[in-house]
């Protein structure tokens, strides 16, 4: 009697969401739909901890994932697609601590999910994922047109969890189109960062011209599995032989396969711990460890993850020399994630670092990580792109609807300075399509302010600066960006250190994390005169120092449009010889 008077109690039918809801006690609770609808809409909170929810259809667990389900206030509400077992109806066992949470009256059905944008700090020109959370840029692959960009992606939040691969595609590179998951976690983990190619040749019988995914499978341990697509990346069909690496390392993740012509093998390189290990294949199934690189090379003061390998032109020269790009977190020169790369050869099995003295990063700011380059780009183009954010923070930034933004894409070559070869990083081409009518000044000397809000008539706080700075005889020059809030980034030209810096610490929105507030530096050469093309969008800034031969990402956060640039010298005084402002804009 006891027993049955408990139970209905703990029970309940909400007529209006036609859940039936049932605790179980000891954190169990069944919750039943009772009405065909395409999503559960699940309220997040994101300062609660993770329950665990088994989708359950005719008895069987269909999905298992984490979500923060709120406890006792709603940040937001992620949908969980119900549509493909409509027929059978669809059940959730959910292991949540608290009974009493406000979660078990707010979930709801509904035939739809809203995903206008409800962030002020949404990019424009930088894509993020339409809600939910993002990380590492995954399976760059062009194809008949269209960019892919696969991503890490976790659709149940805007917090780093289960993880999918998220898609979209692109004509452009700037315009993105959202596409569904295309591979979602299975009973060999979550799926982790990796690569696509192109197999023109059907080496691996799935088809002439099928996409193959290489991803990561975390489960308890690590190892290597495959996909492949045979309608352009819309769905794909997972290797039934998965995995296909395995190894007892902890940390042995993020393949990137790509085609080497001179031994006509497919080559596979993949952070294993402190090293990058190369494999090779005929078919892209089997696969033979053929070398690792790593010790004693570059900075190890984190983990090493995200590999690439490719060869590029050395500008000037009839020279090609190839890069092998390792993300590597924490470790990185300011703090948290960066990228660091070696120049040297490759004979289709091992690389041989040409300076292993060096240290080299392909960026000099905070917010560039897991870079990684497009597979099959047209034209024999080398186009990488980061994820513009660092593990240090990149869970707190402001913005709940989604979380993270990948940089601009860029174009990549090799240039020479003092006999060490380096990566030159240009703001993709495409990137001139976004420019509005150029605002140009006459050459200026300091001290001098513009009004961008008067520049660009409507300042929305998304431009391109484009500048050239001549010395004179200055110690210091710089300029600031700022607005009517006091929130200021400030640019300066150390000239005797011959560093550029980018100062954040007053920026805008900045207390979240401790670790956000900073000041980046890069290297420069000595130079008549430097170049400036400075990107900002509505919470990045990325600069691009010399046509590229230094680069420097940056998120920021300023409550407004930084909407007046002054510039100042010390010691001495600087010309501006060249200053133009561009809104930048989808133009159609
Ligand atoms: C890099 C990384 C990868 C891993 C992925 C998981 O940011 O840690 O090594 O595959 O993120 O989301």
């Amino acid at each position: 009697m006891l027993l049955s008077i408990c139970s209905s109690i703990m029970s309940a039918q909400n007529a209006d969401t036609h859940l039936n809801i049932k605790h179980l006690g000891d954190r169990q609770t069944i919750v039943r739909s009772e009405e065909n609808q395409k999503y559960l809409l699940l309220p997040i909170q994101e300062k609660a901890h993770e329950a665990r929810l088994y989708m359950i259809v005719d008895n069987d667990v269909v999905k298992t994932i984490n979500v923060r389900l709120a406890v006792d206030s709603i940040d937001y509400y992620v949908p969980l697609e119900l549509s493909a077992y409509q027929e059978k109806g669809v059940a959730f066992n959910i292991q949540l601590v608290d009974d009493s949470a406000v979660c078990w009256q707010t979930m709801k059905l509904s035939d739809t999910f809203d995903t206008a944008n409800r962030e002020d700090f949404r990019p424009v020109y930088h894509f993020t994922p339409a809600y939910g959370w993002m990380n590492d840029p995954n399976g760059m692959v062009y194809k008949d047109g269209e960019y892919h960009l696969f991503y890490q992606y976790n659709p149940y939040g805007s917090m780093w969890g289960n993880m999918h691969w998220g898609h979209a595609v692109s004509k452009d590179l700037l315009k993105w189109e959202h596409l569904p998951v295309a591979i979602a976690p299975d009973g060999l983990g979550t799926i982790f960062s990796g690569s696509c190619v192109v197999d023109k040749d059907n080496t691996a019988g799935f088809g002439a011209g099928a996409i193959v995914a290489f991803y990561t499978s975390a489960g308890e341990r690590q190892s290597q599995s495959m996909a492949y697509s045979l309608d352009n990346g819309r769905t794909f069909k997972k290797y039934p032989l998965n995995p296909i690496i395995t190894s007892t390392l902890r940390d042995f993740r993020d393949p990137k396969v790509f085609w080497y012509e001179d031994t006509k093998k497919w080559v596979l390189i993949l952070a294993a711990g402190q090293e990058m290990q190369i494999y090779s294949s005929s078919d892209l199934k089997e696969w033979t460890m053929e070398s690792s690189f790593g010790q004693g090379q570059g900075v190890h003061d984190g983990v090493w993850e995200c590999p690439d390998l490719f060869e590029l032109p050395v500008e000037g020269t009839e020279l090609k020399k190839w890069v092998l790009v390792c993300n590597i977190n924490p470790g990185g020169p300011f703090g948290g994630s960066a990228t660091q790369y070696f120049v040297g050869t490759f004979d289709g099995k091992k690389f041989v670092n040409e300076s292993p003295a060096a240290t080299k990063w392909m960026d000099f700011g905070k917010d560039h990580y897991a870079t990684v380059t497009w597979s099959n780009a047209p034209a024999g183009r080398s186009i990488a792109l980061a994820w513009m954010s660092n593990w240090q923070y990149a869970n707190d930034v402001p913005t709940r609807q989604y979380r993270s933004a990948n940089s601009v894409p860029r174009d990549l070559s090799l240039y020479t300075a003092d006999g060490e070869t380096y990566l030159k990083c240009t703001p993709s081409p495409e990137l001139l399509k976004m420019r509005g009518k150029a605002v140009k000044k006459h050459a200026f000397k300091v001290d001098r302010t513009y009004n961008l809000q008067q520049l660009l008539k409507d300042n929305t706080g998304t431009y391109e600066i484009e500048m050239t700075i001549k010395n004179r005889n200055a110690q210091e020059i710089g300029f600031q960006l700022y607005n009517a809030a006091g929130e200021e980034v400030d640019f300066t030209y150390d000239l005797s250190a011959r560093t550029f810096k980018m100062d954040r610490t007053k920026s805008g929105l900045t207390i979240f994390n401790k670790d956000f507030p900073a000041v980046t530096a890069a290297p420069f050469e000595a130079k008549d005169e430097l170049t400036l093309r400075l990107f900002v969008d509505k919470s990045s800034i990325e600069v691009f120092g010399d046509d590229g031969r230094w680069c420097m990402t940056n998120l920021v956060f300023p409550s407004e449009p930084y909407n007046r640039i002054s510039f100042y010298a010390k010691g001495g005084t600087y010309s501006v010889s060249s200053f133009t402002v561009y809104k930048l804009a989808f133009n159609e």
